[in-house]
């Protein structure tokens, strides 16, 4: 399960990475490391200064990758989820493959439900199905609070692992959980959603319904990023990747009071708070008060349009357009640098403005890392400021 060293070089260096081809550990006392803590992942999370702005992909594990095809076997992703050997393997293969600075915990953002017994499977090619769909009061006895060491061990067992690999390399894994509105979209539409018509209709329909279950949710969100920090995590995201259905006034009303729960009661863990949604532009001033350290942008809006709307307090994720990395390279490598022009160095964790494609060939992600681990973050910060 090791970690070959193209994925530890921890001092900002502009040689080339070894070939990779050259899969081959490298004994760790060879490779300069620093603390996780000092990372450059974590410092550019605190708007810390960093030696180069850190990379890592939303999804980067899976979906692209073969040997994740080969690893992963037959049955429900959540059956993947629930062998900590196998998630293990599954979170470490993109750092391997990529050199990103940081891990993705392997793991779903409808474990928490699932491990309560709400009746949740996530179906391939379509993502999460719920049988039956949340629909009256009596359905928030289906949402028990989650106890992470009863109820998810083998998320916790997977954090152990994993970071007793990448702890000594100085490379963070980030835990993660769904916000409460977009978990609740899956509970209420019983599935993906394009319109989430019957989402908005219970919040609007029946708000004290509506409160109740976005506070069991955020119950168990935090229950399970707090656990998961405990055994390991370096950082957390909340992923709320649906909320941009909703006008700023629903979301501040109906959904940010919980979203800010979840982001508070992590407060105190010291660790940084990432903080995600899709299509998002007019929420961002609302999601950046929400208690983050971090904001993911998606890929609408640039980076520098997103700084002006929600000033200097908080660091910047994203935003490279999943589908660029279809292009041919010289234009992945214009847009690459367009991002990090506009990111300015510090205070940016580069990504992509969502998840990885399935059709993305890896060897352009792992030349996006190279690209952006071979740009000074002082020459960025110098032509934001000339431009
Ligand atoms: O890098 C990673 O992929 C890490 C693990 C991860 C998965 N899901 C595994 C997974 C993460 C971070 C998630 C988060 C997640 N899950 C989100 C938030 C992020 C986002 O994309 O906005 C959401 C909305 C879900 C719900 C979900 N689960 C969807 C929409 C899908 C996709 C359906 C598909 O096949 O395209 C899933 C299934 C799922 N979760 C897969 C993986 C690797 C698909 C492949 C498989 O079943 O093996």
């Amino acid at each position: 399960m090791r970690v070959p060293a193209r994925r530890a070089k921890g001092d900002g260096s502009r040689d080339r990475p070894p070939s990779r081809e050259d899969g081959a550990p490298v004994p760790s006392s060879s490779v300069p490391v620093v603390p996780v803590a000092d990372s450059a992942f974590v410092r550019a999370c605190w708007s810390r200064p960093v030696d180069r702005v850190p990379v890592w992909f939303m999804r980067q594990a899976g979906r692209s990758l073969p040997e994740y095809r080969a690893a992963r076997g037959p049955g429900s992703v959540l059956d993947a989820i629930r062998r900590p050997d196998l998630a293990a393997e599954l979170t470490l293969q993109p750092v391997r493959r990529y050199g990103v600075d940081a891990a993705i915990l392997f793991g779903d953002i409808v474990v928490p439900v699932a491990a309560v017994g709400f009746g949740v499977d996530v179906e391939q090619g379509r993502g999460p199905v719920v049988d039956p769909p949340f629909r009256q009061i009596g359905d928030l006895d289906r949402l028990r609070p989650l106890d992470p060491a009863a109820d998810t061990p083998y998320v916790l067992e997977t954090i152990r692992l994993v970071t007793a690999e990448l702890d000594p390399l100085g490379i963070p894994l980030i835990g993660f959980a769904g916000a409460p509105f977009t978990v609740a979209s899956y509970l209420i539409e019983g599935g993906p959603s394009r319109l989430y018509a019957r989402t908005k209709a219970l919040m609007r329909g029946d708000p004290g319904l509506w409160a109740a279950l976005l506070e069991r949710l955020a119950g168990m969100a935090v229950a399970s990023l707090r656990a998961q920090v405990e055994a390991g995590a370096a950082a957390v995201q909340l992923f709320d990747s649906w909320a941009g259905a909703l006008s700023p006034s629903d979301y501040e009303r109906s959904v940010l009071p919980a979203t800010r729960s979840v982001l508070d009661g992590l407060a105190d863990l010291g660790v940084p708070r990432i903080h995600f949604g899709v299509g998002t532009g007019e929420l961002l001033p609302l999601m950046a008060g929400a208690g983050v350290e971090v904001l993911g942008v998606d890929w609408r809006v640039p980076l520098d349009e997103a700084r002006r709307r929600v000033g200097t307090g908080v660091a910047l994720q994203g935003n490279l357009d999943p589908a660029t990395c279809l292009a041919p390279w010289d234009v992945v490598a214009a847009e690459t640098e367009d991002v990090l022009r506009r990111g300015g160095g510090t205070g940016h964790v580069f990504n992509l403005g969502h998840g990885v494609l399935p059709e993305t060939d890896p060897d352009v992600l792992a030349r996006v890392v190279d690209l952006v681990h071979a740009t000074s973050p002082a020459d960025l910060c110098a032509s934001g400021k000339a431009g």
